[in-house]
């Protein structure tokens, strides 16, 4: 090992030592015996040995059999879609690191990859890639000494490591296509300038699509006819879905009978008429509809979903359209893999004291500080950063999402109630604590799909106390049922007793 060696290693495993401290991940140990390994046994080799090169340089945090090491603390490399594909993207990985979340074959880790560019030359780069391009079922091909080289040079003012969004942005993933389960088309025939009434249409054929994707392969005709397609979209995990529709001319999709996104009347399919919709799937089957109808001139159809958390496009039909044309101009705040998030900014539409709690499963809710209540419910996607994140402390931030429910806009508690601040449990999950005089309240929430669950308990020697729920009638939207008390509604407002010592369980549930 040469002396700049030795002095890169310390210096790097005093730095990424204390990195992963603050990051408070798994126990230490686990880290430290691939770390220790790498920084101590490597030593300089004849260039071009890939396998050999692999376990002294990447193995010990990537594992021999490419799989991770630790049981899979580090993400894997085989079969690693970071791998496949666009040369670039791993090279200038090797090169400069990385850092903060990554998804790597459906898992998030947050660690960081020490650059490896100072230590390992142009020609050692490509032989391990091309090593690790063609293990462990990778089928990539080869990469050159050149390719390395001219990476580097394009890289070289950079002097800290990606993370997985700055490098997917100049490499992305290649678009994938998925399937739909059980899909159907049936086709009509007519001239329309709009989406017809398919009840009042009689269908000219009807096939049974095997391939699960979307084509006008079976078009009736080449002008003047339309298409629905039906199945099952099988969401992959629970979440929010965006879906990305555009067609030549109009279509319209739904999802479990209600409609996500349409691109209405006649217009070529260029990017320009894509609409995106979004709304939050549990994991397994939804009924699918897509309705499409084409007059005269071009044909086509396209349609991609992508869930929050990964942002890979799957297109479920055989057209693909120009995506940059609609690329997403806000940056949605949400919750982060299976925890909460909590925002604490101005959220439009409650006090300027109020918390956002973003369940993971699209379950949201903002809690008033000066109200002291749960003034904003709603589904699907959490809170639009941008404003804020753009025009720092000017604009409010709305809920991004749908069906919000506002069950009171007044104070909850008597006047000698005071917020005192709130603790997350072991789950991330929020319980917001408030004194009464001498009595303390913990009002604690957790979700479940469609459905918040709120827990009140009073702890104290004072007398029993009314609580407001709602000051307005929310039943089309929202029902209330209590557990360990009962609600009392008169008029249009909701109120429930606490009594000291007890916890009384409400479930707020969207209809
Ligand atoms: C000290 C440990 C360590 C070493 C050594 C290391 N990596 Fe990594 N690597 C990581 C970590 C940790 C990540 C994920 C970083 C994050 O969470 O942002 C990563 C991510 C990656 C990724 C992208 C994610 C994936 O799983 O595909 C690639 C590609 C990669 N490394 C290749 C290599 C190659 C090739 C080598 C050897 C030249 C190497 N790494 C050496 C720790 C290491």
């Amino acid at each position: 090992m040469t002396q700049s060696q030795t002095e890169m290693g310390r210096v790097i495993i005093g730095d990424r030592l204390q990195r992963l401290a603050r990051l408070n991940k798994p126990p230490m140990s686990r880290f430290l015996l691939p770390l220790l390994a790498y920084f101590t046994l490597a030593a300089p080799l004849p260039a071009q040995d890939g396998p050999q090169l692999f376990s002294l340089y990447c193995s010990a945090c990537h594992a021999a059999d490419g799989k991770g090491a630790t049981g899979g603390t580090f993400p894997p490399l085989a079969e690693s879609p970071y791998v496949a594909g666009d040369p670039d993207r791993a090279i200038k990985i090797v090169l400069k690191g990385l850092t903060g979340p990554v998804d790597v074959l459906g898992k998030t880790y947050n660690l960081e990859m020490p650059p490896q560019g100072a230590v390992l030359p142009d020609d050692q780069i490509a032989a391990i890639l091309t090593h690790v391009r063609s293990s462990w079922g990778n089928h990539a091909g080869p990469i050159t000494t050149d390719q390395v080289k001219t990476s580097r040079a394009s890289v070289a003012d950079r002097a800290t490591p990606w993370t997985a969004p700055e490098i997917l942005k100049l490499h992305p993933f290649p678009l994938e296509k998925s399937v739909i389960a059980n899909l159907l088309s049936q086709s009509f025939r007519g001239d329309w300038d709009e989406m017809p009434d398919f009840s009042k249409e009689k269908a000219t054929n009807v096939e049974e699509e095997h391939d699960g994707i979307l084509t006008l392969k079976n078009a009736p005709a080449a002008e003047d006819f339309a298409m629905v397609w039906t199945g099952d979209f099988v969401a992959p995990t629970v979440g929010i879905f965006t879906f990305l529709l555009d067609a030549d001319d109009g279509a319209t999709l739904y999802i479990d009978n209600s409609k996500v996104v349409e691109v209405k009347g006649i217009g070529p399919m260029d990017g320009s008429r894509a609409q995106e919709g979004k709304l939050t799937l549990l994991q397994g089957p939804h009924p699918i509809r897509v309705e499409y109808f084409q007059k005269k001139g071009n044909k086509g159809l396209a349609l991609a979903w992508s869930s929050t958390r990964a942002k890979i496009l799957h297109w479920l039909t055989e057209d693909t359209t120009n995506v940059l044309a609609v690329q997403p101009t806000s940056i949605p705040v949400g919750p982060d893999g299976d925890r909460p998030v909590i925002y604490r900014n101005f959220i439009s539409g409650t006090t300027p004291r109020a918390i956002g709690v973003g369940f993971p499963g699209g379950i949201n809710l903002a809690y008033s500080a000066d109200n002291l209540a749960p003034e904003l419910l709603w589904t699907g996607e959490f809170i639009e950063g941008t404003k804020k994140w753009n025009e720092r402390g000017t604009a409010d931030n709305p809920p991004a999402g749908q069906n919000v429910v506002s069950p009171s806009k007044s104070r909850a508690l008597p006047e000698n109630a005071k917020f005192v601040g709130y603790d997350l449990d072991s789950s991330g999950n929020p319980a917001f604590s408030v004194t009464i005089g001498s009595d303390s309240l913990v009002d604690s929430y957790h979700a479940e799909s469609n459905t918040i669950i709120r827990k009140l308990t009073l702890t104290g020697s004072g007398p029993a106390l009314e609580i407001l729920i709602a000051d307005k009638s929310i039943e089309a939207q929202l029902s209330i049922t209590a557990e360990g008390g009962s609600l009392e509604t008169t008029n249009t407002k909701t109120t429930l007793k606490l009594t000291p010592g007890k916890t009384v369980t409400l479930t707020y549930h969207w209809k």
